[in-house]
């Protein structure tokens, strides 16, 4: 069943978000520092991965979605594009293993045709493993662009339906057929190393969203930092548009925006 837009349906508000979603950054830089090479500190990510699907399960949260790869990391030296290829092929096999026997779904977003043959049939089998499991969703955004994502969406939406007149483009005819159309929107972004920007992450998604950087390099966000994250989301007022007075009265939102 597709979510409705936390842009026109206010979420319950909740101390743990029901979603988070993570830019993973700082391992290259990490590892510099350190007189290490850049990929030393994806291997570390990985182990950050771990660590942050496991602190967040036990908090309660009930989405989590990581950004492991840009459509603009292609960008990167060969050989540093050919570790991270490597790095989530081994990711996939190991620690799919460990998820499922912690109920964990499962999910991989992004434009997958441009993995190799290994690595897409590595993701189809976590995938179809792991889709039963009623614990948290994990969802790795890999090849995945914002921009891509919903025009991806709207190609879709006119080829199932070609005879769409304007007017009926709507939100609602839009979602389902966005990657993340199942999970509700995130509540809680964080971004880790610093930079404070969206870097072609879920741009529709996050309309709403509390946005959270920290110069904590990826490597190091372990359960403690995590926490700090979340005592900054539970100082937040999630107004959508109304009043503070309204929200501390509980007003719903009555009137969705129009299209
Ligand atoms: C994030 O860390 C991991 C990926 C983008 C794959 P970076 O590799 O971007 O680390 P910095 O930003 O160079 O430190
Ligand atoms: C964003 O990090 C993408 C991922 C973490 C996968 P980047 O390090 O690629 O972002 P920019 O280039 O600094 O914006
Ligand atoms: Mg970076």
């Amino acid at each position: 069943m597709p979510h409705i837009s936390s842009t026109l349906a206010v979420p319950s508000a909740s101390d743990v978000p029901q979603h988070v979603a993570i830019i993973m950054d700082g391992n290259g830089r990490w590892a510099t520092h350190r007189h290490m090479p850049r990929v030393a500190g994806h291997g570390r990510g990985v182990e950050a991965v771990r660590n942050i699907v496991e602190a967040c399960a036990v908090r309660g949260v009930r989405y989590l979605t990581l950004f492991a790869f840009s459509s603009e990391n292609w960008r990167r030296p060969a050989d540093e594009v050919t570790f991270l290829m490597r790095l989530f092929a081994a990711a996939l096999r190991r620690e799919v293993v460990r998820m499922h026997a912690n109920g964990i779904r499962l999910r991989v977003v992004g434009e997958l045709t441009a993995f190799s043959p290994r690595i897409q049939r590595l993701i189809r089998d976590a995938e179809a493993k792991t889709q039963h499991n009623t614990g948290m969703t994990v969802t790795i955004a890999a090849n995945y662009g914002g921009r891509w994502d919903i025009l991806q969406a709207t190609r879709r939406m006119l080829a199932a339906s070609p005879a769409m007149a304007p007017a009926d483009i709507t939100e609602e005819a839009l979602t389902p057929f966005l990657q993340m159309s199942f999970a509700p929107e995130p509540d809680l972004f964080i971004r880790t190393g610093g930079e404070q920007r969206i870097s072609n992450f879920l741009l529709w998604q996050l309309a709403y969203t509390e946005l959270y950087f920290t110069d904590t390099y990826w490597p190091d966000f372990d359960a403690a930092a995590l926490d700090l994250a979340f005592a900054s989301y539970r100082q937040r007022e999630r107004r959508f548009g109304r009043t503070s007075a309204q929200v501390t009265n509980g007003t719903a939102v009555e009137s969705p925006v129009a299209n």
